[in-house]
């Protein structure tokens, strides 16, 4: 190829991931399948490959670029970047409002401009020349660290703007979604890894990694809501700057939660609108933030102290209880992980009744001095997981101790151990009740083998009667020994042998996920499945071949190389065969329907979980609630609000049959 179409060539593919970016991250819109993305995106790597010299920094392949750092550099923010004034009280607003206007010297209803406080981490991006150059912590307001290399892993994040504009400095927050953070967890433990608090200090940590690449895998996102310096510039309201931001395609969400409030009772209402949906969004937010909403104004009012006098925050009064700590129990999982639970007298917190706390191991219980017997204060992290926030030492009974997690496992009692790099300490015995309880719970679990009617008790049951000790004893189980257990009638007998038939036939991924090899989670092991096609090709798997699966490590090459070749586990795996799994061969991902969204809604004749992976393995994608973009709704019998919904905003809806002839 001449130079010059080669030129053309990496421009226009440049320009296509782009724009699938924008539409995938930005407005959850997707336009092709993940297979169609990754080969445009490998051509484009090819080509840089072979012309290093027409590699340049806006390019995506240099998203997750350069080696890991040895540290952060600090950087100074051409203007300072402030805080707001706080305040839990809507009566605030009012005092607020009459402040600006006695500044202002009006009697006028003022404009605001009324958005959600974003509870993650602020950052300036600065975009020179419409090149996306540096991006930098808010720090102390005044000097901030240069985080770039992490900040360009974000995919929303434009490295180049879409239009000419010689300085644009774009404030806002990075956040992490709630599902997000808790997959993240759920990852760290699995790893043996210190989980995080809350989707702030999972936010925070990702950003603060040294390694760009452990950053590009956390699934951050960025939202803007102000400028710091900038030319060429002009805007007369602050509801201006997010047309500005859309036009440049700087991601932003200001369409659908922002406000403008004229007077202070119309902010009121804002607040209360904003409370009411917080637990709706897919992110934590912490208030509302209210602006004055001209330019003219804001620069009249000015700042007082290092607060800007024409805007304020207005949070939500935390959701936090007081209650008392009745018991420590330990819990070992199925890696023989231990885990200190604090079981509570039960509490409401913000709507949910509360009752156990996870403690997460025995640095978290000393740091905070957790005891038996303590009153402590609870809140939900994220919205989600209940945590203990702090003891309250004065309410302290007397005669308390420090706990301590045993040493002993407190199932089988065998010495615990803990290896460095660890935060748990762990039960060795892999014939431990507990862990072959939690592996089998996990072998069923519906993203593993899915034997949906195999709940958590019955597993419990099946152990403790003796019936099951590995996985291929659950294929062995007969209706007589079902029907011989109180509480299981001949139907619900019958329904759990068919869910257990049903679930012998199995995506390769799935199955591997299935037999929990430590640090082997759900999307390892469908990078394993796509690599190696084949269980007996996954089976015999080298060393190398293993390192060269993405995103694998040599902790994890070991852990696979351990138990692929102990003798147990292969006659576990002719077992499991020999009780008749089929593994099916992964297959290439399709695109008939790339860039649709469908949403389901009502009762049909499939479960959810098969009708979405239907949609996905087609290249669509399925979403929980309804807006603009979707473009099918699946209404079973019973559909409620949403057909109602769909039909206001005229979009079409499918019965069963008209979906399966699709
Ligand atoms: S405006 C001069 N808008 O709140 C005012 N801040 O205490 C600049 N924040 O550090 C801030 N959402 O991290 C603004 N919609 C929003 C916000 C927001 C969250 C955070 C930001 C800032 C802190 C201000």
């Amino acid at each position: 190829m001449p130079k010059g179409s080669v030129e053309k060539k990496i421009h226009s593919l440049r320009e296509q991931i782009h724009k699938h970016d924008y539409a995938y991250y930005v407005e959850d819109r997707p336009t092709i399948s993940d297979y169609e993305y990754d080969q445009l995106y490998k051509e484009l790597e090819e080509l840089e490959a072979k012309h290093p010299d027409l590699v340049t920094p806006d390019s995506p392949t240099q998203r997750v670029s350069g080696k890991p750092a040895d540290k952060f550099h600090k950087k100074e923010h051409r203007i300072a970047m402030l805080s707001l004034q706080n305040s839990f009280d809507t009566e605030d607003i009012y005092t607020f409002d009459e402040r600006v206007k006695k500044f202002l010297a009006t009697d006028e209803e003022i404009e605001y401009y009324c958005e959600l406080k974003l509870d993650g981490l602020a950052i300036e991006l600065v975009y020179e020349d419409s090149q996306l150059v540096a991006a930098i912590t808010r720090g102390d307001g005044i000097t901030g660290e240069d985080v770039t290399q992490n900040v360009k892993t974000i995919k929303a994040i434009p490295l180049r703007l879409k239009e000419n504009i010689p300085l644009l400095e774009v404030r806002g927050e990075i956040v992490m979604r709630k599902q997000d953070f808790l997959a993240l967890n759920e990852w760290q433990s699995e790893k043996g890894l210190n989980e995080f608090a809350n989707p702030r200090n999972a936010a925070a940590g990702s950003i603060r990694q040294l390694d760009p690449s452990i950053t590009a895998r956390r699934n951050l996102i960025f939202y803007a809501y102000g400028v710091g310096l900038s030319e060429n510039i002009s805007i007369q309201q602050h509801s201006e700057l997010y047309e500005l931001f859309r036009k440049l395609q700087i991601p932003e969400i200001a369409n659908k939660y922002n406000q403008i409030c004229k007077g202070p009772a119309k902010v009121e209402e804002y607040y209360k609108w904003i409370e009411s949906i917080r637990h709706d969004l897919q992110f934590d937010i912490d208030g509302i933030v209210v602006k004055v909403n001209s330019i003219d104004l804001q620069n009249e009012l000015g700042f007082v102290a290092r607060n800007p006098r024409w805007a304020t925050a207005v949070k939500f009064t935390p959701e936090r209880s007081e209650t008392t700590i009745q018991d420590i129990v330990v819990q070992v999982g199925r890696t023989g992980a231990l885990t200190p639970v604090a079981v509570m007298e039960p509490v409401d917190v913000g709507g949910v009744t509360v009752t156990h706390a996870t403690l997460h191991n025995q640095d978290e219980i000393d740091r905070k001095d957790i005891r038996i017997g303590d009153r402590v204060v609870v809140h939900r992290a994220g919205d989600v997981i209940p945590e203990v926030v702090e003891v309250l030492i004065k309410k302290r009974p007397k005669k308390t101790e420090a706990f301590q997690i045993p040493k002993q496992c407190p199932i089988c009692q065998t010495e615990t151990i803990k290896e460095e790099e660890e935060v748990k300490s762990r039960c060795p015995n892999p014939l431990c009740e507990a862990r072959i309880k939690e592996g089998l719970k996990h072998f069923a679990s519906r993203r593993a083998m899915n034997i949906d009617k195999l709940g958590d008790k019955w597993i419990d049951t099946f152990v403790d009667k003796d019936l099951v000790h590995t996985f291929s004893d659950i294929y062995k189980i007969k209706k007589s020994d079902l029907l011989a257990l109180e509480r299981m009638g001949e139907k619900s007998a019958q329904n759990l042998l068919d869910s257990i038939q049903q679930s012998k036939n199995v995506d390769l991924a799935n199955f591997i996920f299935a037999l929990g090899i430590r640090f082997v989670g759900e999307q390892t092991a469908k990078n394993l499945a796509q690599k190696f096609q084949s269980l007996e090709m996954f089976l015999g798997a080298s060393e190398e071949d293993l390192l060269e699966v993405e995103d694998i490590g040599p902790k994890l090459v070991r852990s696979i190389l351990q138990t692929i070749s102990s003798k147990n586990f292969r006659q576990e795996i002719e077992e499991l065969l020999r009780v008749g799994i089929e593994i099916k061969k992964p297959e290439i991902a399709s695109s008939e329907l790339a860039g649709k969204t469908f949403v389901i809604t009502g009762t049909l004749p499939e479960e959810r979980g098969k009708i979405k992976k239907q949609i996905e393995s087609r290249g669509g994608k399925v979403s929980s609630s309804i807006s603009k973009k979707t473009h099918y709704l699946l209404a079973g019998e019973n559909a409620g609000s949403k057909l109602d919904k769909a039909k206001e905003l005229n979009i079409s809806i499918l019965s069963w049959e008209d979906f399966l002839k699709m």
